[in-house]
C-alpha cells in the first residue's frame, strides 16, 4: 500500500484539501480517505467540467457523496434591488446543510451575476429556458422537481403576478408552473407596489394556491426617503422559514445532545461605573451556538456583555463577570459538549469600590489584581458531571501554536481552537477567523489548520467535527 505525505503535495492541492476538510469538519487525512472511498465507490470526481457556452462555474469544493442526502432548494432570484441579499441567503442555507441550485431571471442579472451565485452555491446557475445544454432533458422540469423546496427571493411584484396568472414564458416562471414541491416566496418591493390592489389580489391568490410567504418586513426602502412594508425578510429569517418547511428532511446529527457554549468578554468591576474588559464581540461563540442549534442540539449560551440579540431557539444567559459566568456554566451541567469560546478576563480587582473611586492628592488609587477562576480548567477537571467533550479556545497574539499547545497541556480539555487575535488579523470584532484545531491522537497532539473563513463557516465546520465525535453523524 502506497503512503502519502501531505507536506509534499503542491500548494494548490494542499489549500484545496484544507478548505474542503475544514468545510466538512474533518482532518485533512480523513478528507483524503473520504475522497478515495468516494472514488472507489464510483462517487463524484473531485473536479467537474463546465458545459460549453453555459454560465457554469466549477465549484471549488465538489459535493461529497455524504451530502447527497442533504435537502435541496431551487432558489429563484428575481429582479429586485434585494437580489444582493439572495447571495447571503445562499450562504445561510448552506450553513444549515441545505444544497442550493439557483435560477436567475433576466432582470435579476442586472443586480447580481450568475458567477457570484455559482461561486457561493458551488453549483451551476440556470438562466435561460432555451438553453440547449440543460433543456435536452427538459431541465426546467428537473429544476422544479429535483428539489425539496422552491424559494423565490426576492419575489418581485412581476414574478408574483405571473405566478398568479400561470405564465411560463421564462425559466423561472416555467419552473414554478411545473413545480410539484412546496414554494416559499420572500416578496420585496416598494410599499406602493406591495399595497397596489393588483399585488394584493395576486398575493391572496397565491396563498389560496398553497404558496407560502415570509415577509415582507417594514422598514426603509432603497429609494431615498421612502419607508413602509416591502423590505425583503432578512436572509436569516428566510433560511429559518425554509428550514422549518424542510425540517423532517434536515440532518440533525446533534439531536438529543445538550451543548453549552460561552461567548463574549467578561466585565470585571473596578467600582460601580468602571470595569476591566476586552475586545471580544461574541460573534464566534454566537455563530457556534446557532450552528449547534441548526444541527439539532439543545443549546445553552452563557454570554458576557455583547451587542448581539438572542439567537432563536437557544437558551441565553447574560452575565457580567468571570465568577457569574462560572456559576451559570456549573448550573447548566450536565451537558454532552461544552465549548468555551468566551474571552474571560484573567484578573479582577481584589476589592471592588462600593462608590466611584475619586482622584485624591495621594495620587492614583492602587489597583491590586487577583486571579479569576479558570472556567475551562475547572470544568475539564470535574470528577462528576465532566462533559464528554470539552473544547477550549486559545486567543493569542504571538507564538500561536506554541502557546495553544501549552494551554492544551495545562487545561485538561479535549480540544483547543487556537486563533490569532493580534490587531492586524481583525479577528476580534470582525466577521472572519483563521483557526487551528488541536486535538489528540493517542499521546500525539495533532494540529489541523483551517483556511480563513467567516465565523459562521468556522462554526459549521466545528459543529460537523463535534457531530462526528459525539453525534449521530457517520
Ligand atoms: C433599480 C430597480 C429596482 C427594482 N426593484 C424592484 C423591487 O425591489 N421589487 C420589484 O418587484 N420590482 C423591482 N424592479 C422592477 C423589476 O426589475 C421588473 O418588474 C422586472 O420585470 C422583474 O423581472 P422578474 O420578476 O422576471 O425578475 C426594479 C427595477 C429597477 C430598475
Amino acid at each position: 500500500m502506497a503512503s502519502l505525505t501531505i507536506r509534499k503535495l503542491d500548494d494548490t492541492l494542499k489549500a484545496y484539501l484544507r478548505l474542503r476538510s475544514a468545510r466538512n469538519g474533518r482532518s485533512v487525512e480523513e478528507e483524503i480517505r473520504v475522497i478515495l472511498r468516494d472514488l472507489a465507490e464510483g462517487g463524484p470526481e473531485p473536479t467537474e467540467t463546465p458545459a460549453a457556452g453555459s454560465v457554469t462555474v466549477t465549484a471549488p469544493v465538489p459535493r461529497a457523496a455524504s451530502v447527497a442526502s442533504e435537502p435541496r432548494i431551487t432558489l429563484i432570484i428575481g429582479g429586485g434591488i434585494a437580489a444582493y441579499k439572495a447571495l447571503d441567503l445562499i450562504r445561510r442555507l448552506k450553513e444549515r446543510h441545505i444544497q442550493v441550485r439557483c435560477v436567475l431571471t433576466r432582470a435579476a442579472q442586472q443586480f447580481v451575476t450568475p458567477l457570484a451565485a455559482s461561486a457561493l452555491s458551488h453549483e451551476r446557475v440556470y438562466t435561460d429556458l432555451f438553453d440547449a445544454e440543460s433543456e435536452f432533458d427538459a431541465g426546467h422540469i428537473r429544476l422544479a422537481r429535483d428539489c425539496d423546496l422552491i424559494v423565490v427571493a426576492p419575489a418581485t411584484a412581476d414574478l408574483m403576478a405571473k405566478m398568479a396568472q400561470g405564465h411560463a414564458d421564462d425559466l423561472a416562471t416555467a419552473t414554478l408552473l411545473a413545480a410539484n414541491r412546496p414554494i416559499l416566496l420572500a416578496p420585496a418591493m416598494n410599499p406602493l407596489m406591495w399595497n397596489n390592489p393588483a399585488t394584493r389580489r395576486n398575493v391572496l391568490q397565491l396563498r389560496r394556491d398553497g404558496v407560502h410567504t415570509v415577509g415582507p418586513n417594514a422598514g426603509e426602502m432603497a429609494e431615498a426617503g421612502e419607508a413602509g412594508i416591502g423590505r425583503m425578510a432578512e436572509p436569516v429569517e428566510i433560511a429559518a422559514a425554509a428550514d422549518r418547511m424542510l425540517r423532517p428532511l434536515l440532518p440533525r446529527p446533534l439531536a438529543g445532545k445538550r451543548v453549552l457554549i460561552t461567548a463574549g468578554p467578561t466585565h470585571e468591576a473596578i467600582d460601580p461605573v468602571r470595569y476591566i474588559a476586552n475586545r471580544s464581540s461574541g460573534k464566534q461563540g454566537f455563530a457556534i451556538a446557532a450552528a449547534a442549534r441548526a444541527a439539532g442540539a439543545e443549546v445553552v449560551l452563557v454570554t458576557g456583555p455583547v451587542e448581539l440579540g438572542d439567537p432563536q431557539g437557544i437558551s441565553v444567559m447574560r452575565v457580567e463577570s468571570a465568577r457569574d459566568m462560572l456559576h451559570r456554566v456549573e448550573a447548566a451541567l450536565p451537558v454532552d459538549v461544552a465549548i468555551f469560546a468566551a474571552a474571560v478576563a484573567d484578573w479582577r480587582v481584589a476589592s471592588e469600590g462600593s462608590q466611584k473611586l475619586k482622584k485624591t492628592a495621594a495620587g492614583m488609587p492602587p489597583l491590586q489584581l487577583v486571579e479569576n477562576p479558570d472556567i475551562l480548567a475547572t470544568i475539564s477537571r470535574l470528577k462528576e458531571k465532566r462533559p464528554p467533550l470539552v473544547i477550549g479556545f486559545a486567543a493569542e497574539t504571538e507564538h500561536l501554536i506554541e502557546n495553544a499547545k501549552a494551554k492544551f497541556a495545562r487545561k485538561g480539555c479535549d480540544w483547543i481552537v487556537a486563533n490569532d487575535v493580534s490587531p492586524a488579523t481583525g479577528v476580534m470584532g470582525g466577521d472572519r477567523n483563521t483557526v487551528h484545531l488541536l486535538s489528540r491522537e493517542g499521546k500525539e497532539v495533532t494540529v489541523d489548520s483551517w483556511p480563513v473563513m467567516t465565523k459562521e463557516e468556522v462554526a459549521t465546520a466545528l459543529v460537523s467535527r463535534i457531530a462526528r465525535a459525539v453525534g449521530t453523524a457517520s
